[in-house]
């Protein structure tokens, strides 16, 4: 299994360019089976995640072709809508298959998505919301089978703003006939993103990024050609290495709107962050101060998706910090691994205490989801010593060859390829 290798304490500098957002691109890979048309999409990302989703819509029929960031895909010789199983237990976000096919097709059938560290992640809020358009469900022996003569268009209520419910709801009404009305919508900008290129394609929706969304079911879509937005948890990233290690960077190609809860918790953190619309530079100035509250929430409060790699960068933070996770219910995975690293953090069910240390030591550890796997990454970049990631697969699915990202700004970071032997790889400070 590969393995990431750091040797820590090496401020970043430089700038760097933010690839797209997977979070975008995924629900936006699953509405092109929606066209009548042959669909262009840029800024796609190199990801497992979007590489698993491209053999989604291969395994339905679909004609696709994905080149340095470019997707063309022809969706009009799709013949099935039965997501293969397989595929759908790699990767939780092929849940949004079903809405587009439904609505397209009239039928879908899926496996149930399995769970995974960070907690149940139900979807029982997607399946409400396909019910009350018109949709016939029916789960047994681990599927959802799916199906509607046409959807119809209905007032929907969200118990709460779920992302994947907003957007899988969304694409259904696009074709459903008549009027939805979305209430308690999510308004993370991967909703706007997905609502314009749906827009750009002949859908009639409003409101994407509010609290409510108002869709007018149109009878078909056409083809077109699209951008996905850059991708906000990997800025948010790398604005957090910049200030672990004490060094100053560049960001190119971000939305600094969609990134204001994190850049006021990393000034109150004494890191300055200055840029305009599609800039943003941080850099460390003098230590790090803990700050006294940072509760994740739907955007536009913290986002649960940088709370781990925030984490990181508290550790050694001068004071405790009390970090709150409310998104999920289990998304404190990386705690052990960043304790192996000389972290004091004390849990007590939803919230984390993180006593600052003077420094963190290299130490071999483990990546348990995505989010853990690139908190992992930025504690190795500002440990003393040599640091070993594992599954490093988890890290993959959402950033772009990282370690060739943080590479280009300085890091001592390699990956290595099974085969080498445990001995291969020195860690200088003893696990
Ligand atoms: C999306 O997941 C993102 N994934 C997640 O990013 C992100 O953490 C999450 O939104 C919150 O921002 C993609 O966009 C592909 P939710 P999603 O539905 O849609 C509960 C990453 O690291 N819930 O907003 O699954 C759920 O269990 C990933 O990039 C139900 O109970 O998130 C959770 O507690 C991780 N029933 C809460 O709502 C449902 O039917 C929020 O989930 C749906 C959700």
């Amino acid at each position: 299994m590969e393995r990431l290798v750091i040797e820590g304490g090496q401020p970043l500098s430089g700038s760097i360019r933010v690839h797209g957002s997977k979070n975008a691109a995924l629900p936006i890979l699953a509405a092109v089976t929606m066209a009548d048309g042959e669909v262009v999409i840029k800024n796609v990302p190199n990801l497992d995640d979007v590489l698993v989703m491209l053999d989604i819509l291969r395994s339905l029929g679909a004609r696709v072709s994905y080149y340095k960031g470019e997707l063309v895909v022809d969706p009009r010789t799709i013949s099935t809508t039965d997501v293969p199983e397989h595929l759908m237990r790699l990767m939780r976000s092929s849940i949004f298959m079903m809405g587009p096919l439904l609505t397209r097709f009239g039928s879908v059938r899926v496996s149930k998505p399995g769970g995974c560290s960070i907690g149940s992640r139900p979807i029982d809020f997607h399946l409400k919301g396909l019910a009350a358009l018109g949709a016939e469900i029916d789960e047994r022996h681990g599927f959802i089978e799916c199906t509607t003569t046409r959807l119809k268009g209905t007032s929907v209520f969200l118990d709460f703003p779920s992302v994947g419910a907003t957007e899988n709801v969304m694409m259904a009404a696009v074709l459903a006939d008549g009027e939805t009305v979305i209430g308690n919508a999510a308004r993370e900008p991967e909703i706007r993103d997905l609502a314009a290129f749906l827009n750009t394609l002949g859908a009639k929706i409003s409101g994407a990024g509010e609290d409510t969304i108002v869709i007018s079911g149109v009878s078909s879509l056409k083809g077109g050609e699209f951008s996905v937005s850059p991708d906000r948890v990997v800025a948010g990233t790398l604005l957090i290495a910049a200030a672990i290690t004490g060094g100053q960077v560049q960001l190119e190609n971000v939305k600094a709107n969609d990134l204001t809860a994190v850049i006021m918790k990393l000034r109150e953190c004494g890191v300055q962050v200055i840029g305009t619309r599609d800039i943003l530079e941080a850099r460390r100035i003098g230590s790090l101060k803990a700050v006294e509250r940072i509760q994740t929430a739907p955007f536009p409060g913290f986002p649960t998706d940088l709370q781990a790699p925030f984490m990181s960068l508290l550790t050694l933070a001068h004071g405790t910090s009390v970090i709150s996770e409310t998104v999920f219910e289990d998304r404190f995975q990386h705690v052990s691994e960043l304790q192996r690293m000389g972290a004091l953090i004390k849990v007590d069910l939803r919230t984390a205490f993180v006593k600052g240390v003077r420094e963190l030591t290299g130490a071999a550890v483990q990546a348990t989801d995505l989010r853990a796997g690139a908190a992992l990454v930025l504690a190795g970049l500002a440990a003393q010593g040599s640091t070993i990631i594992d599954r490093v697969y988890h890290i993959d699915r959402g950033y772009e060859t990282l370690e060739v990202q943080l590479r280009n700004l300085g890091a001592h970071i390699e990956r290595v390829r099974p085969g080498k032997a445990q001995g291969d790889v020195s860690v200088s400070q003893a696990t």
